[in-house]
C-alpha cells in the first residue's frame, strides 16, 4: 500500500532498442553521458532525484530570499534541532559543500580521518585538507553473502590497531556514515554507535556522523535491534545521532529536497569557524548557497522524513526490488540495503576479467535491454581499488511504481539469461583524475 498518490506527472518513454543502441554507442559506453530524455527508468543516484510533498511545494511559495537574517533558515534551525537534535545550523549548498566546510575546521594536513567507509566525496574533501581518509569497514562487509543486520558498522577494533600504529594525536576526527553507502547502503546499529563515540571521546577526536541517510537507518534499528523494537522514527534519530558531536548532511537525500545540505554541529566554537568558512565557500550563513525556497522546502522535509508511514514504504520499496532481482536469478548483495540494491555484476559475468570492467558492462546491458541506467562502483569507478564488481540500482524516493519496478527487474533478469554472450569494454579516453574517470571516460566493446 501507498501513503501518497501523484499530483504531478512527467512523461517519460522508452526509446527503441535501435536507438538505445546508438545511444549507447554515441554516449562511450558510459551512462553518465546518457541524456536523461532516452532513459526510461533513472536508477542512477537516490540523490535530489526524488518526489517533493505538496506542503514542500507549497513551502517553496514562502521561501524567504532576504540576504541575511532569512525567516526560511529559522525554520531549518529549527527543524534540525527538532528532528536531529543539534542547536546550530550551517546551510550549505549540497552534502560535500558541508563536508568542505566542517573538514576544513577539523582537519589538519598529516591527520588521519577515520570513517566506516568513506563516501567519494568525504574521502576527497579528507584528502584535499592533505589528510589521509581511512576506512574501519567490520569483518564480512565486503562479502556479498554473509548476511547481517548491520554490516554497515564500524569496526572499533581496527580503528584501535590504527591508533598503536599512528597514535591518537594523528586522528581528530572520526566519522560514522548511516547508512553506509559504500558498503551497499548497509545500516550501522546504535549499539555500534555508542561504542564509536566512546572511541572517539577515548582519543580526544570529534565525532562526525554523515548522516545523509539517517531515517532509513533508524528504519533498519526499529527492525533489527532488539532495544528498538517498537520505538519511532523518529525518537531512533534523536537517540542515535544524540552521541554525534556534529552531523554533515545532503538534502538530496533524506531531507526529501532536490538541492541542499548543511553540517550541524553542539560546539559553539566550532559553529563560529564552520561559519567563517562556509562564508567563503557556501555564502552568508543564513542561506549558504541555497534559495530560501529550497531552505524552506527542506526544512519541512526533514521532518516528513521521520514521520510514518514514508520511511517504512521508502525502504519496503528497495527491499522488494531486490526480491524480484534475486527471483530473476540476478545475484544481489545481501542483505538489501536502504536506498539502493546492488548487483554483483563480478558473479554474474564471471567470464569477464577486471580489466574488460564487468560492472560497466552491466549497466551498459541494463541501458540496452530496457533502458534502465544505473551506476557502476567496480574497477571502472575505484581503479587501482581491490573491490567487488558491483553495480547500484539507487532508487529515487517517492518517485516510480511497483510496475518500474518490475520492468526493472525484468530487464535484469533478460541480461542474466545471456550473461555468457556480452562483450567486455576497453577505455578509449579519461580524464587526467582517475578518481574521477567513471563520471566522463569513454569506452568501447572489447574486440579481440
Ligand atoms: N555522503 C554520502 C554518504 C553520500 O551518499 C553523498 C552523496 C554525500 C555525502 C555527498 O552529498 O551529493 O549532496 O554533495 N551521494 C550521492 C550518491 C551523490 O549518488 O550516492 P552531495
Amino acid at each position: 500500500m501507498r501513503s501518497y498518490k501523484a499530483k504531478m506527472v512527467e512523461t517519460i518513454s522508452l526509446p527503441s532498442r535501435e536507438k538505445r543502441e546508438a545511444i549507447l554507442d554515441e554516449a562511450g559506453y558510459n551512462a553518465f553521458n546518457i541524456p536523461a530524455e532516452h532513459v526510461y527508468i533513472d536508477l542512477l543516484t537516490d540523490s535530489g532525484t526524488g518526489t517533493m510533498s505538496d506542503e514542500q511545494w507549497a513551502a517553496l511559495f514562502r521561501g524567504d530570499e532576504s540576504y541575511a537574517g532569512s525567516t526560511s533558515f529559522a525554520k531549518l534551525r529549527e527543524a534540525v534541532e527538532d528532528v536531529m537534535g543539534f542547536p546550530h545550523v550551517v546551510p550549505t549548498h549540497q552534502g560535500r559543500g558541508a563536508e568542505n566546510v566542517l573538514y576544513g575546521c577539523l582537519v589538519d594536513e598529516g591527520d588521519i580521518v577515520l570513517n566506516n567507509a568513506h563516501f567519494d566525496t568525504t574521502r576527497a574533501h579528507v584528502a584535499n585538507q592533505g589528510a589521509d581518509p581511512v576506512d574501519c569497514p567490520i569483518e564480512g562487509a565486503k562479502d556479498p553473502s554473509v548476511d547481517g543486520p548491520f554490516k554497515g558498522d564500524f569496526s572499533v577494533e581496527r580503528a584501535r590497531e590504527i591508533v598503536a600504529d599512528v597514535g591518537a594525536d594523528a586522528i581528530p576526527v572520526v566519522v560514522l556514515t548511516i547508512t553506509n553507502n559504500s558498503t551497499a547502503g548497509q545500516p550501522v546499529s546504535v549499539e555500534n554507535t555508542r561504542e564509536v563515540a566512546d572511541f572517539a571521546a577515548e582519543i580526544d577526536a570529534t565525532f562526525v556522523v554523515d548522516a545523509c541517510r539517517f531515517a532509513e537507518n533508524a528504519y533498519f534499528v526499529q527492525q533489527r535491534e532488539a532495544e528498538f523494537d517498537g520505538s519511532s522514527i523518529a525518537d531512533i534519530v534523536r537517540e542515535q545521532l544524540s552521541y554525534a558531536d556534529a552531523v554533515t548532511m545532503s538534502g538530496k537525500k533524506e531531507a526529501l529536497v532536490n538541492i541542499g545540505g548543511f553540517a550541524a554541529m553542539h560546539d559553539a566554537e566550532l559553529f563560529e569557524a564552520a561559519k567563517q568558512r562556509a562564508i567563503l565557500y557556501e555564502g552568508f550563513p543564513t542561506y549558504g548557497g541555497m534559495a530560501g525556497r529550497d531552505i524552506e522546502a527542506m526544512a519541512v522535509g526533514l521532518r516528513e522524513a521521520v514521520e510514518p508511514p514514508y520511511v517504512e514504504e521508502r525502504v519496503q520499496q528497495v527491499q522488494e526490488l531486490g526480491e524480484m532481482l534475486e527471483a530473476e536469478g540476478v545475484p544481489v548483495y545481501k542483505p538489501v540495503g536502504g536506498h539502493a540494491v546492488y548487483l554483483d555484476a563480478g558473479q554474474l559475468f564471471s567470464q569477464l576479467p577486471r580489466e574488460q570492467f564487468p560492472g560497466q558492462v552491466l549497466v551498459c546491458e541494463l541501458y540496452r535491454e530496457g533502458g534502465v541506467r544505473a551506476v557502476e562502483l567496480g574497477s571502472f569507478a575505484f581503479p587501482g581499488a581491490n573491490r567487488l564488481e558491483l553495480v547500484r540500482l539507487a532508487v529515487p524516493r517517492r518517485t516510480y511504481s511497483r510496475e518500474h519496478l518490475e520492468h526493472v527487474a525484468e530487464t535484469a533478469g533478460a541480461v542474466a539469461d545471456r550473461s555468457e554472450y556480452v562483450t567486455g569494454l576497453e577505455i578509449t579516453g579519461e580524464p587526467p583524475v582517475p578518481e574521477l574517470r567513471h563520471f566522463s571516460a569513454t569506452l568501447r566493446p572489447v574486440t579481440e
